[in-house]
């Protein structure tokens, strides 16, 4: 049994297989019938115990897409209101015949606990733990940059802002640097980790200095319900000096891409007129999100990821069926295909 809890377990090789999927997944969303029987009998639990929009939906629609079943499972509306603790609720939900859980929850660390209470009998994602990590955002951030400009080796990518709090920014950096990309942080002091020992990045304080040689700037929200303390003098201070407004936007490079893994502050982190610019593609992350959750779904649940992980796209029958409407691209990404870097399935925990 798999899952996907780090992207520190994903070698490079896994990351770009992942994205030769999500390339499938993306045609297949392309259709007119965006529909393929990958995942028909497998039923997955969305547990959120934190709230969500784009990961909780996008999951939603990769699954269905996939002909999963689903269930629906909210916090304020469940026993949880009565008591019941975590443990109880997924021993629960595993008894009611499950084979994925997806989860979310401001604890770190809770989607390792439930893979170990399950003794890896139910596959989990984590959908974002805590400040530690956010794999599936990091999957398709990547692929939203590899989509655009083709590869990561060698882009500069700025990540600015509540990195403190920010697992985005935590997977972010694994999965970029994994892929060839040289990462600085820029953001004061007090909105950085109190050690960064071991983060393969450069640190900077002035994002003015650093625009110019960006290829990326990726904004992250200013996190105010992660603050207990007065981590910037006033929200208008920190816009001031870390904002992406109009006049820092002329300073970006021509191709550079402004990207946001959402929910924006619009007017804080970014002004409302840059989050609108064409070199803006964080509808493209949304959109990107769906093909990227359907190949991790796929991945787990699907054909096992011996299989996947070691293959070529083209040799996954059920991601290359054809369109059952004849009048979409159909099997157009036969055509697209690159042969699979085999890998071994070190990375997803067996
Ligand atoms: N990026 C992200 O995780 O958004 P949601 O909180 O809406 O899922």
């Amino acid at each position: 049994m798999n899952h996907l809890l780090s992207i520190s377990d994903l070698t490079r090789a896994d990351i770009e297989q992942l994205h030769r999927l999500t390339d499938s997944f993306a045609e297949v969303s392309r259709r007119s019938i965006p529909k393929v029987p990958a995942l028909r009998g497998k039923n997955v639990v969305w547990l959120f115990y934190e709230d969500s929009t784009r990961t909780r939906l996008s999951f939603e629609q990769a699954a269905k897409r996939l002909s999963a079943d689903t269930m629906t499972f909210s916090v304020g509306s469940s026993s949880v209101k009565k008591g019941e603790s975590l443990r109880d609720t997924v021993l629960t939900i595993e008894a009611m015949g499950v084979d994925g859980i997806v989860v979310r929850h401001a604890s770190a660390g809770v989607p390792w606990q439930i893979a170990q209470w399950l003794e890896d009998r139910v596959s989990i994602v984590n959908a974002g733990d805590g400040w530690h990590e956010h794999p599936t955002q990091a999957l398709l951030d990547s692929y939203t940059i590899r989509d655009e400009r083709g590869a990561l080796d060698g882009m500069h990518i700025g990540i600015v802002g509540d990195v403190k709090h920010s697992r985005v920014a935590r997977s972010d950096v694994l999965a970029y640097t994994a892929l060839g990309a040289e990462v600085t942080l820029i953001a004061p002091p007090t909105l950085l980790p109190s050690s960064l020992e071991g983060w393969p990045v450069t640190v900077r304080h002035d994002l003015d200095t650093v625009l110019p040689s960006l290829d990326v700037v990726y904004l992250l929200r200013m996190q105010k319900e992660r603050m207990t303390e007065h981590l910037v003098p006033s929200l208008r201070e920190y816009t001031a000096r870390y904002g992406l407004t109009s006049r820092r936007v002329d300073a970006l490079r021509d191709d550079a891409l402004v990207m946001h893994p959402g929910p924006m502050n619009r007017g804080v982190e970014i002004s409302a007129e840059v989050a609108d610019l064409p070199r803006s593609v964080i509808i493209d992350q949304v959109r990107n999100g769906v093909a990227t959750r359907m190949a991790v779904l796929y991945l787990l649940l699907g054909q096992g990821v011996d299989k996947v992980l070691g293959a070529e796209v083209s040799e996954l029958p059920v991601v290359l069926d054809p369109d059952p409407s004849g009048s979409g691209p159909g099997n157009q990404a036969q055509g697209s295909n690159h042969p699979g870097q085999a890998s071994p399935t070190a990375g997803v925990r067996a």
